[in-house]
């Protein structure tokens, strides 16, 4: 049997067999097939949702074409200027900026719940002390559920509010936990003197038993990495807490499995991945054997951070973050070898007929590693910087999902697996 085909056409009117199309504010509209199956028997064929919008969300919206990123309709950019991480978390999760009293009532209940349950810090314990940061974090954020499910009921507003807050006010401490916990170093609280970025900064790399001054500039480009990774509408990790928030599932669990998303070198892992990937090249003149190497169909190989499902023009991200890794490196007085192999490679690859036909341009994890190692940050906490970061994108998310009446998300499947058959003996 020859391949069948459906004709799609666009029109003001309606019948029998049409289809609604819907209208976003701003992107593509979108065809509305939630009755194409029980109507015609068919079903989407979509796999890795190029096509797909999963749902109706007004938190975050990207122009893939023309370099745009907006939360809530202001663009990254402005925000990376003027803004802060809290002020950006508050504007994912509530729509608008705070007022300078909301502001408040925020700072105070972040304050209020960012120290660990003392028996929290005991499942650290648990783990062997080469484990990744992220192998951490997945396992003791999901173990918050175990603390927090009696007192909390999904339909009181107020309980799903203090969820987030706690979410967010704890995840610095967590992170922070997981990397002095592999290096055997005691864990600092949270000082509510301090702003969030200043805060993590001194959990991850004071001790106890001594004063720690957070340099300010390193703190302004942690709150700025922190504003580029808040949110970026409905990527892997965002939509694997929507799948499993989608079955009422308990919200420190659904962040859990965010992370474990995230974790991947396709997705959140990719600035561990370019970092290694640039100090494998070591030196300048190995660039074209792996530009050589990246366009070799022959070869798994990619170049870590290029290329984006999204952004087929240029990441607006990795233009702010380029410009912090230069400003921190001049800060300090270190000249990192990695960014002018960085620079390098991005320069020839932009040239490279292969890399301008696939619209392949640094992402924002490109530079990224490159700024948190002049930071001091260790590579395997890269991602966990990142989770931090996009807990206040999860969070409003799964707040957005609370308000929604569609039920449990149920994907569908093209089988192509055997037809009936019968056990042998059997008739
Ligand atoms: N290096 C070399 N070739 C690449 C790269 C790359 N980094 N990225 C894509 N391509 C090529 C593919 O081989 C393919 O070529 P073909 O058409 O000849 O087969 C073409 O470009 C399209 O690739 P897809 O995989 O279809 O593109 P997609 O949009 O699905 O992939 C992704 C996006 C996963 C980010 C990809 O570009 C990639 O693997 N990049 C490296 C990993 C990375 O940096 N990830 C971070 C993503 S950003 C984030 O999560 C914050």
């Amino acid at each position: 049997m020859g391949t069948k085909y459906v004709n799609a056409v666009i029109s003001e009117e309606s019948n029998e067999n049409s289809l609604p199309v819907l209208d976003g504010t701003l992107g593509p509209s979108a065809v509305d097939i939630q009755t194409l199956y029980a109507r015609n028997g068919l079903l989407a064929f979509d796999p890795g949702f190029r096509s797909t919008a999963a749902c109706k969300s007004s938190i975050t919206f990207v122009d893939g074409d023309k370099g745009m990123l907006l939360y809530r309709g202001y663009p990254i950019e402005e925000l990376a200027e003027r803004s802060e991480f809290i002020e950006v978390a508050y504007l994912l999760m509530h729509g608008d900026l705070p007022t300078p009293s909301q502001r408040k009532t925020f700072d105070d209940a972040l304050g209020y719940y960012n120290i660990l349950h003392e028996q929290v810090l005991s499942f650290y314990r648990g783990f062997r002390r080469d484990a990744h940061p992220m192998a951490v974090m997945v396992g003791v954020v999901g173990a918050l559920s175990a603390f927090y499910h009696d007192v909390m009921n999904m339909r009181d507003a107020n309980d799903r509010e203090l969820a987030t807050i706690r979410l967010i006010g704890k995840m610095p401490m967590l992170a922070a936990a997981s990397y002095t916990y592999s290096i055997g170093r005691p864990q600092r609280y949270p000082n509510n003197k301090l702003d969030y970025a200043t805060n993590f900064l001194q959990m991850m790399f004071g001790a106890p038993n001594r004063e720690y001054v957070v340099d300010p500039v390193l703190s302004r480009a942690l709150d700025v990495i922190l504003i580029l990774h808040a949110d970026h509408e409905q990527n892997a990790s965002t939509s694997t807490v929507r799948l499993a928030a989608s079955s009422g599932a308990n919200p420190f669990a659904c962040i859990a499995a965010g992370i474990a998303s995230l974790w991947g070198p396709a997705h959140g892992g990719a600035n561990e991945a370019v970092l290694k990937m640039l100090m494998e090249i070591g030196t300048v003149e190995n660039i074209p054997k792996v530009i050589e190497r990246a366009k070799d169909k022959n070869d798994s190989f990619r170049l870590m951070g290029f290329g984006h499902r999204i952004y087929k023009n240029f990441d607006p991200r990795s233009l702010v973050i380029q410009k912090q890794a230069k400003k921190v490196l001049a800060h300090l007085g270190k000249d990192d070898p990695l960014l002018e192999i960085a620079m390098r490679l991005e320069e020839i690859a932009l040239k490279d007929e292969y890399f301008i036909e696939r619209k392949l341009y640094p992402n924002v994890d490109f530079y990224s590693g490159i700024l948190l190692r002049a930071m001091g940050f260790p590579m395997n906490m890269f991602t966990a910087v990142f989770a931090l970061a996009r807990t206040a994108g999860w969070v409003s998310h799964w707040l957005e999902l609370q308000g929604e009446s569609h039920g449990i998300d149920r994907p569908r499947q093209l089988y192509v697996g055997k037809t009936l058959r019968h056990y042998p003996g059997k008739k």
